[in-house]
């Protein structure tokens, strides 16, 4: 077992799906794999789950899957001939009536009919993350007049936003729809949803899931500028959700790059204080994509992912399509461990004057507040249904290993995503009440995570089934007879 506590999402593309890479990378550390439901066929994303959990079993090692929905992300429409070059001062027309795969230096059609409506004059449009900029001049009913502020090339498909957010494409599109149901088919342990506006988006893809028989986690994207404008509308969106991710490369286009280092922090803090999961995505290790090594500036940004306290770190195009998704693995997890030793990581003032609102929260943070305060206590060990009681435990930093016992498969796949948290598959039912505490204790005795003479806090509640159930906080030491 590992003792790294930050989690590693990679994203699989063709650089990442033959079985002997996937092994690697699965050696190397890989939690949570992330299929791009913008690229690639239902049939490949199924080829890649199944080889995951086939070569995670071998290995004896839980690794979660994540589905991301490709969502609305507006896109221009094609040129004649496959790219154009603009230069500062240019007058370009965006039109939602020009033909589709038939672009020219002067106009290119766009998908997105409410464009027109949703821009003004004055608004900047951000063409391929913010390559080249336009401003908007003038519109007519099915144009828009614009002229080049920041030039460059401009090719088929590239992605457009507007510098301040608002424009309004609803966040579940029929493709997004159809990809709930191929998710909920591949047995999913988290969704992604794109561009979520509010709390609405996500309630109507909790809908869409269940109906679709899928027990996925939702995980809200937060990449437009409205979901961060305030408090209100940031806290909305991570109550409807059971997790977020710090979408750092639409958000950033949004908002400005100068905002994004003071809103990731504000993001993570305010998902934990939600008891919600918190993943920090895109860029992290960008120039891996062609060099075996990170940059110093890399190495910084994933560190001070690990010191704001976010779950997981996340790969994109390093491990989707770069030349080496094994080493940025290996770089992310040497990094990871390398910010956990910085003693902010492990001193907490989670929720400090705060009030708890239920017994299993009040269970969980004062089995961490114990742990953290006595020295003894080597490990902790949560019975858990869901992995609820040791997600609330794992959103207070600390350097004491959770153990998540749970007999159910999406459960132990799950908790692979928190930070601090490691799966022991067990099922308490199927032992007599009495021999409960001494079997769980027994499972990390026979994996040298503890030894005799050590504390470990265990928690359970007063029936073997069932959610939320958790009231009770044991403090245990190891070689003495457990009941
Ligand atoms: C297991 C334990 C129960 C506990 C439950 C908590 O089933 O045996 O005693 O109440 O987990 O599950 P939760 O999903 O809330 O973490
Ligand atoms: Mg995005």
């Amino acid at each position: 077992m590992t003792s790294r506590r930050t989690k590693i999402v990679a994203t699989l593309g063709p650089a990442s799906s033959s079985p002997e890479v996937l092994e690697k990378m699965i050696v190397a550390g890989l939690d949570v794999a992330r299929l791009n439901f913008s690229h690639g066929t239902p049939d490949e994303h199924r080829a890649r789950a199944q080889l995951v959990r086939d070569i995670a079993a071998k290995h004896g090692r839980f690794v979660a899957l994540l589905g991301d929905l490709q969502g609305p992300k507006i896109r221009i429409a094609k040129f004649a001939n496959k790219r154009i070059e603009l230069a500062e001062g240019d007058s370009f027309r965006f039109s939602v009536t020009h033909p589709r795969d038939a672009g020219t230096q002067e106009v290119v059609g766009i998908d997105y009919p409410d464009l027109v409506k949703d821009c003004s004059v004055g608004d900047e449009l951000l063409l391929d993350d913010g390559r080249v900029v336009m401003r908007v001049d003038n519109s007519t009913a099915d144009e828009l007049h614009c002229t080049v502020l920041i030039g460059g090339p401009l090719s088929d498909n590239k992605g457009i936003n507007r510098r301040g957010g608002g424009l309004t494409a609803p966040a579940l599109t029929a493709k997004d729809k159809a990809d709930i149901k191929l998710a909920a088919d591949m047995d999913l342990d988290y969704l992604a949803v794109s561009f979520p506006r509010d709390a609405a988006d996500m309630e109507l893809a909790r809908r869409l899931r269940d109906e679709a028989g899928s027990s996925a986690w939702l995980i809200a994207k937060i990449e437009r500028a409205e979901a961060v404008a305030d408090d209100e509308a940031l806290d909305g969106l991570i109550r409807a959700s059971d997790g977020v991710m710090v979408a750092r490369g639409d958000l950033g286009v949004e908002i400005g790059d100068a905002e994004l280092v003071g809103i990731q922090k504000k993001i993570i803090l305010h998902a934990r204080r939600n008891n919600k999961v918190v993943i920090t995505a895109t860029q992290m290790m960008e120039s891996m994509i062609q060099n075996p090594m990170p940059t110093r500036a890399e190495v910084s940004d994933v560190a001070n992912a690990v010191l704001d306290y976010t779950d997981a770190v996340m790969l994109s195009a390093e491990s989707a399509a770069g030349e080496y998704p094994v080493e940025a693995i290996k770089a992310m997890a040497r990094v990871c461990v390398g910010a956990e030793k910085h003693p902010t990581s492990i001193k907490s003032g989670h929720r400090l004057g705060q009030r708890f609102e239920r017994s299993d929260e009040s269970t969980a943070l004062a089995a961490m507040y114990t742990a953290n305060h006595f020295p003894g206590v080597k490990a902790i060990i949560s019975l858990t249904e869901s992995g609820y009681t040791p997600l609330i435990m794992s959103r207070i930093r600390s350097s004491v290993p959770i153990f998540a016992f749970s007999p159910h498969r999406d459960t132990q796949a799950r908790v692979a995503m928190f930070r601090g948290v490691q799966t022991i598959p067990f099922d308490p039912a199927a032992l007599p009440a009495d021999k409960v505490s001494q079997s769980a204790v027994d499972e990390l005795l026979k994996r040298n995570i503890v030894n005799v003479g050590d504390w470990v806090i265990l928690t359970k509640g007063d029936t073997y089934h069932g959610t939320g159930g958790t009231n009770t906080m044991k403090i245990l030491r190891v070689g003495d007879s457990l009941t």
